[in-house]
């Protein structure tokens, strides 16, 4: 695994121009840090507000494998904090999952179910960190994006070998391609 984890406490949120026309999210899980490295400096390259979600009730290092992996294999939901996000300010929003069973983290399901104001017009990019094989485990998010209204429209898998500085340049370089694409 690379040593690129962060497991510093949520700071500030970064300066995102919160409500601007293109005011961007980044919404994440992260147990061991490395979702979290990528969230973080995507969200100093991109100028958005990170959004850290959290099991209401924390794993235990083993309950994370046996709870966690099944509860993500069967494609269930987790208690999260915060209960709802409130994404009215942003016209893009970024989720970031880690793997898990080659799904979606149960909190990352609950949290895409929870989320609350969309925009007319936003849009989603998801990405996923995973140790070697992520199998499918963006499509479930974006299809459940996808029926909330939230178009995904580009997805990424960064295994934990990738330098963190390299996924968060391809999430940046994603929301500027989208950017550009909007203004034509
Ligand atoms: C319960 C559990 C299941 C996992 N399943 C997979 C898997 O199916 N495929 C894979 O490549 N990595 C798997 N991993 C490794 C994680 O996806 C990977 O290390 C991820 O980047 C961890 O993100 P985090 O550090 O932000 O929590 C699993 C890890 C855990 C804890």
């Amino acid at each position: 695994m690379t040593p690129d984890t962060d497991t510093a406490p949520p700071g500030a949120p970064s300066a995102g121009i919160i409500g601007g026309k293109d005011a961007v999210a980044i919404i994440y899980h992260s147990e061991t840090g490395h979702t979290r490295a990528i969230a973080r400096k995507a969200a100093n390259l991109i100028g958005a507000t990170l959004i850290e979600v959290k099991p209401k009730y924390p794993y235990c290092r083993m309950g994370k494998y046996f709870r966690g992996g099944e509860m993500a294999a069967l494609g269930m939901k987790e208690a999260i904090i915060p209960a709802e996000i409130d994404i009215s300010p942003y016209s893009l929003i970024i989720v970031g999952t880690p793997v898990w069973s080659q799904h979606p983290t149960p909190v990352i399901n609950r949290a895409v179910a929870e989320l609350q104001g969309a925009r007319e017009g936003c849009e989603a990019i998801v990405f996923a960190t995973c140790f070697r094989y992520a199998g499918k485990a963006t499509t479930p998010v974006q299809e459940a994006l996808g029926r909330a209204g939230i178009p995904a429209r580009k997805s990424y898998v960064f295994p934990n070998r990738a330098p963190v500085a390299d996924c968060a340049a391809a999430l940046a370089e994603g929301v500027e391609a989208l950017r550009i694409e909007r203004k034509l």
